[in-house]
């Protein structure tokens, strides 16, 4: 087999490149998915019957939450798995496709950190293809890393710290080509005018997609991730989940949101617009070599000193992200954008550097 050739997927071959114990296990049975009828009285589950909006344990598979998601974006709810924010899926598919001590996965830096902490976690090499300096895939690169011990290739788009989206024919052409499960992180879909490629997820059995309610949604306290993958992963999720893993009142929280899109959006469309504000702005100051153009929440950017820049924002109370250490990112700091307000702080802050 070459990295050229399509891979037909069956629901046998998918199979096999789950970790046998993860296959066989007998997941933990909670007190709430025990019995079947309607509740009146519930003394099923040690709780304090008192009722202060948090006495009950929360639906373990947040149903309404993932009926509201698969209403919003056309996907069956048995498609969908919530986790404590997506970072509590990465684990998981870490943990499901790769022996610990033998297998390896496949990630394009610099992007989002979690990949390799939890290759580290489960005792699985990280194996690392740098982006090329525009932030695009090398493609015949990573493809030449493909081998019988790659259980899982993570690509992010768009891609966090770089801001770009990849191209969709290049990552279909590795959907097809990897012989592993391939996990697409949309985080930032929210912010993008590209496609996700949630509709085609009936095309990819080796697929998975993970959004956030952190970003676009701005509930990054609340700790909402999903996975939208084929039943049979999904199944495999809630295997090894952990009984409770969303809390109540992020189910609630959750909820209220996505009954209210709109609002979401006009606020997604705020930043977008402070975005781009950013980068006209920053683009005219002498301390600034390059903005990476983005159609996320956050922009790159390299500067003359990133390091003087860094420690003069933070002296007046100004956070950003350096991104310097990370490849293909020297000089680089990651700027996201806030409040009009705040942002005006921001470059009044870089203008007066720009006066030293
Ligand atoms: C690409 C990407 N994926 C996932 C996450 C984490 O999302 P969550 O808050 O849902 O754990 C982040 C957060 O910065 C991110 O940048």
């Amino acid at each position: 087999m070459t990295a050229t050739e399509t891979i037909s997927w069956t629901p046998e071959k998918i199979r096999e490149l789950v970790r046998p114990n993860i296959l066989t296990l007998k997941p933990y049975s909670s007190a709430r998915s025990e019995f079947k009828g309607v509740a009146e009285v519930l003394l099923d589950a040690n709780e304090s019957p008192f009722d202060n909006g948090v006495n009950r344990y929360p639906d373990p598979l947040a149903t309404a939450v993932r009926q509201a998601i698969g209403g919003l974006r056309n996907v069956d709810p048995e498609r969908i798995m919530l986790g404590n924010g997506s970072d509590e899926l990465v684990d998981y598919v870490t943990r499901i496709f790769c022996h610990p001590g033998r297998d390896a996965v496949l990630a394009l830096p610099p992007t989002f950190g979690m990949y390799k902490v939890a290759a580290g976690i489960n005792d699985v090499e990280f194996r690392a293809v740098n982006l090329l300096p525009d932030f695009t895939i090398p493609v015949d690169q990573l493809k030449g890393a493909f081998d019988d011990k790659t259980r899982i290739l993570w690509l992010c788009s768009p891609n966090n710290p770089s801001g770009n989206a990849m191209d969709p024919a290049v990552m279909e052409d590795l959907i097809r080509t990897f012989p592993g499960i391939v996990v697409l992180d949309e985080a930032y879909i929210d912010f993008t005018p590209e496609a996700s490629f949630l509709p085609r997820l009936d095309e990819f059995p080796n697929l998975i997609i993970t959004q956030t309610m952190s970003k676009g949604w701005g509930m990054a306290g609340a700790r909402v991730g999903m996975a939208f993958a084929s039943e049979f992963i999904i199944t495999m999720m809630k295997a090894i989940k952990p009984p409770y893993n969303v809390n109540v009142i992020s189910q609630e929280r959750a909820l209220a949101a996505l009954q209210r899109p709109e609002v979401m959006q006009a606020k997604v469309n705020t930043l977008i617009g402070e975005r781009k504000r950013l980068a006209r702005e920053l683009d005219s100051l002498a301390c600034v070599e390059y903005i990476f153009p983005s159609v996320t929440n956050f922009l790159l950017v390299r500067f003359q000193d990133s390091a003087a820049v860094y420690q003069f924002l933070l002296d007046r109370g100004i956070v950003v992200r350096n991104q310097s250490y990370q490849p293909n990112a020297e000089n680089c700091l990651r700027i996201t954008a806030g409040l009009p307000e705040e942002n005006d702080r921001l470059l009044a802050a870089l203008r007066e550097f720009d006066a030293q």
